[in-house]
């Protein structure tokens, strides 16, 4: 049984990363999880955007870094995907987590980079902490120092790492880490793949799925692989209603 997991909220259907996308997917019961990227505000405050710049998803301009809390909060995350949006924010990461709380898991991706964002570890900690969201969250990233040291901060926090093209050093890096997930781009998952961590108490992450075909493939692949998606549609839905 693969289980549907929301990329940046269901995106398909409302603007990625906003309250509007994340509540669709908190009201629908075949999606069991939201992925949703987070950096630090000027001001060291969570905050949730997948870029790094805010042009693509708001009528901000420059870094996400350069600004405070307050002026991101003020900018308008709808308005590029439609203007029954206009008004949506850029969430704070502690606004969703209150929302979500007791309802589905989410996988927190920590857009770090190296030592861009100081402290945003032990923030992120912190909230999961506040909100005793332990047994709900997972925090992941392409950063795997940043999330070692998330868990190092507050090993009761679960933590994932997020792999794109070549595989290397899988298990080592799970070691080294204290990984519980591991979130890989799709076309690099294979039954061999899946057999390897078979044992091990790893879960597997399919990044991202938006087309019936591929979500076919990684059904047929045994093993119990979670499947982000920006179209949990096609997991939902007849599937020839959603080609
Ligand atoms: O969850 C992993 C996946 O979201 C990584 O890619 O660029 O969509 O954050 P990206
Ligand atoms: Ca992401």
């Amino acid at each position: 049984m693969n289980s549907c997991i929301a990329h940046r909220g269901w995106s398909s259907r409302a603007p990625e990363n906003t309250i509007a996308a994340f509540i669709l997917a908190l009201n629908e019961s075949k999606i069991s999880a939201i992925e949703l990227d987070v950096h630090l505000s000027k001001d060291g405050v969570p905050v949730v955007i997948h870029d790094h710049t805010l042009e693509r998803t708001t009528n901000g301009k420059g870094p996400v870094s350069t600004q405070s809390a307050l002026d991101l909060v003020q900018l308008d995350a709808g308005i590029s995907f439609g203007p029954q949006f206009v008004g949506q924010k850029i969430p704070l990461l502690e606004e969703v987590m209150a929302l979500a709380k007791g309802k589905k898991r989410l996988l927190i991706e920590l857009k770090q980079m190296g030592e861009l964002y100081v402290g945003l570890e032990e923030k992120v900690a912190e909230l999961i902490n506040k909100y005793n969201m332990y047994h709900q969250v997972v925090v992941i990233s392409f950063d795997h120092e940043s999330v070692r040291k998330v868990k190092e901060y507050d090993p009761k926090v679960e933590i994932g790492l997020v792999f794109t093209g070549r595989l290397t050093m899988l298990a080592e890096q799970v070691d080294y880490t204290g990984a519980s997930y591991l979130s890989i781009q799709h076309r690099f998952i294979t039954k061999e793949l899946v057999e390897l961590f078979q044992d091990k108490c790893v879960q597997l992450v399919a990044w991202t799925i938006d087309d019936v075909g591929s979500l076919n493939r990684m059904k047929g692949i045994s093993g119990n692989i979670h499947i982000t998606t920006n179209r949990p549609e096609i997991m939902i839905e007849d599937v020839k209603k959603a080609k």
